[in-house]
């Protein structure tokens, strides 16, 4: 059923659950036009607890129908966070084009089962081998199972203690173990959660590199839950990081973007990502009421490099643009401008895109508001080449200490040339230069923010302002 705004914070074109809690999103995969998204759901109560599978789907990556409960506990534990493949060429036994799940069954231990389904992830049967992988650590959890095509086998890499582990398989059900990462490489100062492996072509470049995805919490870069990443190879047995051990690379420099992992089976050749839209910092006491946390939108993955490391990219996948109504533009803006009121009636729904002319050289300043005094606050500071958000006015921040708070993203090989938005009630996800600077961050405002004013250093005109409101 639809369930937007039912409640002032509710976001409208944001995946969320229908009541109840939710965290990781998981087992995401694309089948015969459809995009099944599971996540890590309480559907008892609002706070952590009773991990099941809850399940959703999409054509558009936009439009979500709740499908129920898909995977529930077991006498193996509760349901913590996996993924799914189609199995096209039935490797398993299943059937060809089985969709299989992997999962941690968290009990006692913290072991890995799998499920398969033969009606595309509608409902699933619950492997009698079950458990598949057992544990030598207390934290063993979030396979992620990919095909390997060069190998012809299948990999699954996960997550033990502060390692990312990779294991082998022919058949889905027996695996072997293979090689670890993590040691003296990126960020270790929280546990590293719910991994990703793949391979992307590095834009305008004729090569390729792997992306290892490692969540990690606590650690991020604003406090909390985050997501790092490594770029390097993978030959089916190894992922070679080739950038310096102690550099860490960030995949979201704001508070609110976690265990996000990529797609199986997407089409075109698209890698693309969602993560939970908040931190375990504050996620059990978000201030809504008939769920908790939504998504973020969904993001098409790139490489680019700065001609000596490669660096990931993402970009509001084109579907989120088919919400766009008629556009708001106020063009040639230079020093200080402001729409005071974007839409006739007061919206918590829109995008919107500053485009920056080569001109443009100095600071840019925006700032959202409304008639209480609330705001976010974005600075590109040109001297440093760092984007700021500042949500410490944002509307309710008391219900935790670490939630008021400034985030802030470097600007990779120099100046902002365009930064778009996508506000949605009580999120705001900030896309700078093509998705290079990513800040995802909650407010929870007592009025939508209506107002938008920026500053533009530089002299000459060419900067523009574009609205959008946005409906699904
Ligand atoms: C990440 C995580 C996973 C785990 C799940 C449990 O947010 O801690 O590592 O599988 O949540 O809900």
């Amino acid at each position: 059923f639809d369930t937007a705004n039912r409640e002032k914070f509710r976001p409208a074109y944001h995946h969320t659950p229908a009541y109840g809690w939710m965290n990781d999103p998981n087992g995401m995969f694309y089948k015969d036009g459809v995009y099944n998204l599971y996540y890590q759901y309480n559907p008892y109560g609002s706070q952590w607890e009773n991990m099941t599978w809850g399940h959703s789907s999409s054509r558009d990556l936009v439009n979500w129908t709740d499908e129920g409960l898909a995977i529930e506990p077991d006498g193996l534990g509760t349901i913590f966070s996996g993924s799914c493949v189609v199995d096209k060429d039935n490797t398993a036994g299943f059937g060809a084009g089985a969709v299989v799940a992997f999962y941690t069954t968290a009990g006692e231990n913290q072991t890995q089962s799998m499920a398969y389904s033969t009606d595309n992830g509608k409902t699933f049967t619950k492997y009698d081998g079950n458990p598949i992988l057992t544990a030598d650590v207390p934290d063993f959890r979030d396979p992620h199972v990919f095909r390997h095509e060069k190998s012809g086998r299948w990999i699954l890499i996960l997550a033990a203690g502060q390692e990312m582990r990779i294991y082998s398989s022919a058949n889905l059900k027996d695996w072997t173990y293979e090689s670890s990462f993590g040691k003296g490489y990126g960020c270790h100062e929280g546990v590293w959660e719910c991994p990703d492996l793949f391979e992307l072509p590095v834009e305008g470049k004729n090569y390729s590199k792997w992306v290892l995805v490692c969540n990690i919490n606590p650690g991020g870069p604003a406090g909390g839950s985050a997501t790092q990443y490594f770029t390097g190879t993978f030959d089916g047995h190894k992922f070679t990081c080739d950038t310096k051990p102690e550099v860490t690379k960030w995949a979201d420099y704001g508070k609110d973007n976690y265990a996000g992992v990529t797609f199986d089976n997407a089409p075109d050749g698209r890698r693309i990502m969602i993560g939970w839209m908040s931190n375990w910092q504050y996620a059990n006491q978000a201030p809504t009421q008939q769920y908790r946390s939504a998504n973020t939108i969904a993001r098409d993955l790139y490489l680019y490099t700065d001609g000596t490391t490669e660096y990931l990219a993402s970009k509001p996948s084109v579907e989120n643009e088919k919400m766009r109504g008629k556009a708001a533009v106020k063009k040639n803006i230079s020093g200080s401008n402001t729409i005071s009121k974007m839409f006739s009636k007061p919206r918590g729904t829109y995008e919107v895109v500053l485009t920056l002319g080569n001109d443009n050289a100095g600071n840019v300043e925006l700032v959202l508001s409304n008639t209480k005094g609330e705001n976010v606050s974005m600075m590109y500071d040109a001297a440093k080449g760092s984007l700021s958000f500042d949500r410490r006015k944002s509307g309710n921040v008391s219900f935790s200490d670490q939630f008021p708070a400034v985030s802030v993203a470097p600007v990779v090989g120099s100046k902002l040339n365009e930064l778009r938005l996508y506000v949605d009630n009580c999120s705001v996800e900030a896309f700078a230069n093509g998705g290079r600077s990513v800040m995802t961050n909650l407010v929870f405002p007592s009025e939508p923010y209506n107002s938008i004013s920026v500053k533009c250093g530089g002299k000459k005109k060419s900067a523009s302002l574009v609205v959008y409101p946005l409906n699904k």
